[in-house]
């Protein structure tokens, strides 16, 4: 007998999962014709057959394992998507709902019907938590665009932001640093205390996944606070989105504000001319730099000493 134990380790699971998403990366899942649509690898309709005779006790882990990589594929397509923890509650139940469809079919013809039932829930789901979504990826188009969201090195962060290491003050904390969080690398060899925070991080150490609408800016406690194309660049979106949680982000924003220490100060590009010119002068000095060939500016905000 074929079990999950003795058959097929986490680590292959994971591959066929991975293997699974990459067939159908970028592929639009509001697309409404029959070729190059989403679909089941064959490999995966084998491995359904298996499952549906010896169904892996460790499900939940699986469904998590998932979960993780199919948010990073969205998240990879476009930047901009929020899944918040009720979104990524309600992704999980998607899967569970496809574990418990792969346990209750059996001939393969089913499994055709079982994948276009899954995509259809998939899709539904994008569409409650993403509604702009479905407006930007029309039905009739297979494959979508990419939204471009690149990370910089240590050395071009500093440049655009005005880094200077022997005025910056500790902690760090950079807000949205990239999977490869670079310039908390750099940092933390240059002697600072550093973290960073990304919904795509690795957790480490000094790293932690999640999203900044979920972190906790304790008060009066960083240092420095960086964020170079992060957060600043998702608010914009937000203030000029028609549906855009604009009113969240400026929450979050003075929130991230209240948490530096006086003397410390929040760097960050692009630049929110919309927020800013509220701020108390008294309280706040802003100083801007212009980004080169952009038309955009990167920002300090100190927290002055009174
Ligand atoms: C354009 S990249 C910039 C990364 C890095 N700051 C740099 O300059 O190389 C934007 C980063 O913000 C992260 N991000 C976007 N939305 C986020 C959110 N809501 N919470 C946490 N991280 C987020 C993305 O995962 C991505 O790594």
């Amino acid at each position: 007998m074929v079990t999950h134990n003795s058959a097929f380790s986490e680590e292959t699971l994971h591959q066929f999962v991975r293997k699974q998403l990459r067939f159908n990366s970028g592929k639009n899942i509001f697309y409404s014709g029959e070729e190059n649509k989403p679909e089941f690898l064959q490999e995966t309709c084998d491995l359904i057959e298996i499952l549906q005779k010896n169904l892996f006790p460790e499900r939940e882990k699986m469904i998590e394992f998932t979960v993780d990589k199919v948010l990073s594929e969205f998240y990879k397509v476009n930047q901009y998507y929020h899944f918040d923890k009720n979104a990524q509650s309600e992704l999980k139940q998607v899967y569970r709902d496809l574990l418990d469809d792969i346990t209750s079919v059996s001939k393969e013809t089913d499994i055709a019907a079982m994948a276009e039932k899954h995509y259809s829930r998939l899709q539904q789901w994008l569409q409650r938590t993403n509604p702009f979504a479905a407006s930007l990826y029309p039905e009739d188009v297979s494959v979508v665009d990419e939204v471009v969201c690149a990370e910089y090195s240590a050395e071009m962060q500093m440049e655009i932001l005005g880094l200077n290491l022997s005025t910056m003050v500790g902690p760090v904390l950079d807000v949205g640093c990239g999977a490869k969080a670079q310039l908390v690398t750099h940092l933390t060899k240059a002697g600072f205390d550093a973290s960073g925070i990304d919904r795509n991080a690795e957790p480490g150490a000094n790293l932690k996944k999640t999203d900044w609408m979920d972190f906790s800016f304790v008060p009066g406690h960083w240092g420095t606070i960086i964020s170079n194309l992060g957060f600043s660049n998702h608010f914009r979106h937000h203030h000029l989105r028609n549906d855009g949680d604009y009113l969240d982000y400026a929450r979050k924003y003075m929130e991230i504000l209240q948490s530096l220490k006086p003397g410390g100060a929040f760097y960050y590009a692009p630049d929110l001319p919309f927020i800013e010119s509220y701020l108390d002068p008294q309280k706040y000095r802003i100083t801007k730099r212009e980004i080169p060939r952009t038309g955009f500016f990167s920002v300090k905000i100190e927290f002055i000493i009174i």
